[in-house]
């Protein structure tokens, strides 16, 4: 079957997108408004995008009255965020962040988050996070009415000492993340417990095989 996303409705567009682009890596995002009010909501229209510079990028669509959501009020208000990337443990608290509360609402205390210090931006990380990313914003494309693609420069790597192997390549202990992912529809997640493994093709060693 044949989808024309010329004519399907936005609404189709996410349906369809969210039910094939998985799993999706959740970015749970710590942002402060210009008054220094905290605010913290998960994102998986989320992904790294580039090494020098270091940048991530996040889509914040429209709330379904057609308003920007706080966190990209505050992102392009105060050009910064931190991405804290979700684990087994951290699932309850992320869903709760995403809650439509009010502006003046803390997430994070909602959900019963410790919120630590960042380094190089206002916002704070979460405590509890395996691994944080302080980002500063790089550039934004608006792609519609208060919908907008966000690009932002990493500026600071928080990771939970017990993961880190070696700090020098730098190699971390990825699996003991035990990070989830978003999958199909507004309620299931994936682990990423299942790993297999494979060798990079190079085309020396195949010529040699073949
Ligand atoms: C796992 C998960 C992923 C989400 N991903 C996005 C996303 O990529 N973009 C978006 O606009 N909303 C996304 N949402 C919905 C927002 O988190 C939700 O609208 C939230 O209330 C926004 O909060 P804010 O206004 O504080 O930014 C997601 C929700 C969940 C639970």
């Amino acid at each position: 079957m044949e989808f024309d996303f010329e004519r399907m409705s936005p609404t189709d567009c996410f349906t369809f997108l969210t039910s094939t682009v998985v799993p999706r890596p959740i970015a749970l995002i710590t942002t402060t408004s210009p008054t220094g009010a905290c605010n913290a909501a998960p994102y998986t229209f989320f992904s790294i995008a580039g090494i020098d510079p270091p940048v991530v990028t996040v889509t914040v669509l429209p709330t379904p009255d057609g308003q920007m959501k706080d966190t990209g009020r505050n992102i392009l208000a105060t050009g910064e965020f931190v991405v804290n990337l979700v684990s087994e443990d951290l699932a309850e608290a992320m869903n709760i962040t995403c809650i439509d509360a009010p502006q003046d609402v803390d997430e994070l205390v909602l959900a019963g988050l410790e919120a630590g210090p960042s380094i190089k931006v206002r916002p704070p990380r979460i405590v509890a996070s395996p691994v944080s990313l302080e980002c500063r914003i790089h550039s934004s494309v608006p792609l519609s009415p208060n919908q907008v693609l966000i690009v932002g420069r990493i500026v600071q790597a928080h990771v939970a000492d017990r993961f880190v192997i070696s700090p020098r390549e730098p190699l971390l202990d990825t699996p003991a993340f035990r990070l989830i992912g978003g999958m199909h529809g507004a309620r299931w997640y994936t682990r990423t417990n299942d790993l297999f493994e494979m060798e990079r093709p190079t085309w020396a060693n195949w010529k040699v095989q073949r």
